[in-house]
C-alpha cells in the first residue's frame, strides 16, 4: 500500500477524469483543520463506509457486482474515477465524498452520462479564486462551487426506467430560492459567504462543511411551524392544522424517498383521557411498477418504475389540513398536534429501524361552537341580503 508521502507527490499533470491524482483528506488536515472536523462529521465523509449504505450495497454487489458502480458514483466517487485495481481505492473508500473529490472538480454535467463530474486533480477549485500568497497548492476561483449546479450530479437522479429518484435539485430549481438566486450552499454551507453575491470574493472564516439536512434536530427545529384550531359543536369537533414549509428550500421531507413527515393528531377530554388520534405521511413514494411500494434503498434506485405518491410540502408552501372527529356525547378539551422527521437507520446490523425525530408541537385549547351563534350568524346575513335586495328594488 503506498504511504501517505507518496500520495501528496503523485503525478497531477493528468487532467483526464480516469486517473486522478486525489489526495486523501488527511493531507488537508494540517491547514485547513476546522474544515476537516465538520465534514469528518458530515454525512458526506461516511457515504461509503456507513451501515446504512453498506448493507444494501453488499446484497447489489452479490447480486451483479458491475450494479454496484451506480452506486459508487455518488457514494465513493473517488475510487470510481480511479483505475481498476488501484492501490489507493482503499484509502479513498473510507474518505467516501472526500475534500479532494469536491475541490477537484472543474465542471458537471448533471443530467448526463457518468462519469458526470469532471475533474482536474492538483489544482484546488473554490469559491475564493485564490490567495496569492498560498504557496500550498494551486488554486482556482470557481463560480460553480458557489451554485446548486454543483450539488445537482449527485442529488439528482433518474434510474434507468427514468423515474425520478433523487429530485432535490430540481424542487429547488421550481421553487421562488432559484429566483432569489439563494443556492444550496447558503443554507447548506453557511459561514459569511452570501451565495446572492457570487463576485463577493471576500469572506471571514472557514464556511461550515458539516451540510447538515433533515439529520440534524436544529435544522429541523424552525422548519415546519404549526397552527391549528379546534372547534365542536353537536356530535362533531373540527381541527383545522396549517403547516408551512418555512425554511425549507426544496420540498420538505426531501432526499431519499424512504423520508417521511408524520403528521399525528389527537384529541383529549377535560381529564386528559385521549378521545381520538389521527395520523397522515408526507412523503414520496416509489413503486415497483404494479401499485407496489418498494422499501429496501438498492430497490428504490434500481427498480423503481413509477412515483405512487408525493403529497410533501413545497418550498414556502402553507398546507392546511381539516380532520374531523364524530363526538360520541364527549366533549373535547384539547388537542395536540405533532409533526415529527422520520428515517431508517441501521444501529445493529442489519436490522433497521426507523427513527424520529421531532419538529415542531402544538396544543391547543378546544372551542365550542355554539348553535346559538351560528344561528345568529345565519339571520345576520339573511337580513343582509333582504335589504340588499329591498335596496335594489327601490332603485329601479
Ligand atoms: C500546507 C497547507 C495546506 C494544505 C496541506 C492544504 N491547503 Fe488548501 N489552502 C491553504 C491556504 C493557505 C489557502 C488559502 C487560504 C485563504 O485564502 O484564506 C488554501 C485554500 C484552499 C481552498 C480555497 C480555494 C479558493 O481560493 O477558493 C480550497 C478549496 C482548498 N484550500 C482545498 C484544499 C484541499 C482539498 C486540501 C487537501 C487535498 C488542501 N486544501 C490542503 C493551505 C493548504
Ligand atoms: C432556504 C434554505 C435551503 C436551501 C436553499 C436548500 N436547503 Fe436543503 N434543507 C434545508 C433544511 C431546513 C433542511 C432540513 C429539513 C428537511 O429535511 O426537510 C434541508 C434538508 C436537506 C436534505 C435532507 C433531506 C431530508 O428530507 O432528509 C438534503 C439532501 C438537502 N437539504 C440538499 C439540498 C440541496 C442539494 C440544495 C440545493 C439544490 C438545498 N438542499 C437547498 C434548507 C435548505
Ligand atoms: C460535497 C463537496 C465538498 C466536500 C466534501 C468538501 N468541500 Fe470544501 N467546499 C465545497 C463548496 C461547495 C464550497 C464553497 C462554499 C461557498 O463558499 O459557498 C467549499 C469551500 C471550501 C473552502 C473555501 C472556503 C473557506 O471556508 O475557506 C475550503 C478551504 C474548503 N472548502 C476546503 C475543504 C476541505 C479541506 C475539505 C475536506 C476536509 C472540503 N473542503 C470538503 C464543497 C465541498
Ligand atoms: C459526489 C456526490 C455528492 C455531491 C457532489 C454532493 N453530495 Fe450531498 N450527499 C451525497 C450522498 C451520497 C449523501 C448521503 C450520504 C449518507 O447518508 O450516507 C449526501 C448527503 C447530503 C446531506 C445530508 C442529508 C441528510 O439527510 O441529512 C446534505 C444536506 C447534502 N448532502 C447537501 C449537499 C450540498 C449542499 C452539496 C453541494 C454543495 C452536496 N451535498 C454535494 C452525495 C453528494
Ligand atoms: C446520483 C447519485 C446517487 C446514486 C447513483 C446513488 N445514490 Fe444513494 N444517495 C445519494 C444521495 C444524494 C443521498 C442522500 C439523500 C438524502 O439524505 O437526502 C443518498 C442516500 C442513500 C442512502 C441513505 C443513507 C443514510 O445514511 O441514510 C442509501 C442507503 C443509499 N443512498 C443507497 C444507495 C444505493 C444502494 C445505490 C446504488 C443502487 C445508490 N444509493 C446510488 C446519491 C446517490
Amino acid at each position: 500500500m503506498l504511504t501517505l508521502a507518496a500520495l501528496v507527490i503523485l503525478p497531477l499533470s493528468d487532467a483526464s477524469a480516469t486517473s486522478p491524482g486525489f489526495q486523501s483528506a488527511s493531507v488537508c488536515v494540517q491547514c485547513h483543520p476546522a474544515i476537516h472536523k465538520a465534514w469528518a462529521a458530515s454525512e458526506h465523509a461516511t457515504a461509503f463506509t456507513s451501515a446504512e449504505f453498506q448493507i444494501p450495497y453488499d446484497r447489489i454487489r452479490q447480486d451483479n457486482p458491475s450494479r454496484a458502480l451506480t452506486c459508487e458514483q455518488c457514494h465513493n466517487p473517488m475510487r470510481f474515477l480511479l483505475a481498476k485495481g488501484d492501490p489507493r481505492a482503499d484509502i479513498f473508500s473510507q474518505e467516501g465524498i472526500g475534500c479532494d473529490f469536491c475541490h477537484s472538480v472543474e465542471s458537471v454535467n448533471s443530467t448526463g452520462p457518468w462519469p458526470r463530474y469532471r475533474a482536474i486533480p492538483g489544482i484546488k477549485f473554490g469559491p475564493q479564486g485564490g490567495n496569492p500568497a498560498n504557496k500550498a497548492h494551486v488554486t482556482q476561483f470557481s463560480r460553480l462551487h458557489i451554485t446548486s449546479e454543483f450539488c445537482a450530479g449527485c442529488h439528482e437522479f433518474r434510474n434507468e426506467y427514468g423515474v425520478p429518484i433523487l429530485t432535490t435539485v430540481s424542487e429547488w430549481e421550481q421553487s421562488f430560492y432559484r429566483g432569489e438566486q439563494v443556492h444550496c450552499q447558503y443554507c447548506h454551507l453557511p459561514q459569511l459567504f452570501d451565495a446572492r453575491f457570487i463576485d463577493q470574493k471576500k469572506q471571514k472564516g472557514p464556511v461550515d462543511h458539516g451540510m447538515v439536512g433533515g439529520h440534524s434536530p436544529g435544522r429541523l427545529a424552525h422548519a415546519i411551524p404549526l397552527k391549528a384550531t379546534l372547534a365542536y359543536s353537536g356530535d362533531e369537533a373540527h381541527l383545522s392544522i396549517t403547516l408551512k414549509n418555512e425554511t425549507v428550500g426544496h420540498k420538505t421531507p426531501s432526499g431519499l424517498p424512504m423520508h417521511k413527515i408524520r403528521l399525528i393528531s389527537t384529541i383529549y377530554d377535560a381529564r386528559g383521557n385521549a378521545m381520538s388520534r389521527r395520523e397522515e405521511l408526507f412523503e414520496r413514494l416509489i413503486g415497483d411498477g404494479a401499485g407496489r411500494p418498494l422499501e429496501k434503498p438498492e430497490q428504490v434506485f434500481l427498480e423503481g418504475r413509477e412515483v405512487l405518491k408525493d403529497n410533501r410540502i413545497g418550498p414556502k408552501e402553507t398546507r392546511v389540513i381539516n380532520q374531523r372527529f364524530p363526538l360520541a356525547g364527549v366533549v373535547p378539551a384539547s388537542a395536540l398536534i405533532k409533526l415529527t422527521y422520520e428515517r431508517p437507520v441501521v444501529d445493529n446490523p442489519p436490522e433497521t429501524r426507523i427513527i424520529e425525530m421531532p419538529i415542531s408541537e402544538l396544543t391547543v385549547p378546544a372551542k365550542a361552537e355554539s348553535a346559538k351563534i351560528r344561528f345568529l350568524l345565519v339571520a345576520l346575513i339573511a337580513i343582509a341580503l333582504i335589504g340588499a335586495i329591498i335596496a335594489l328594488k327601490n332603485r329601479d
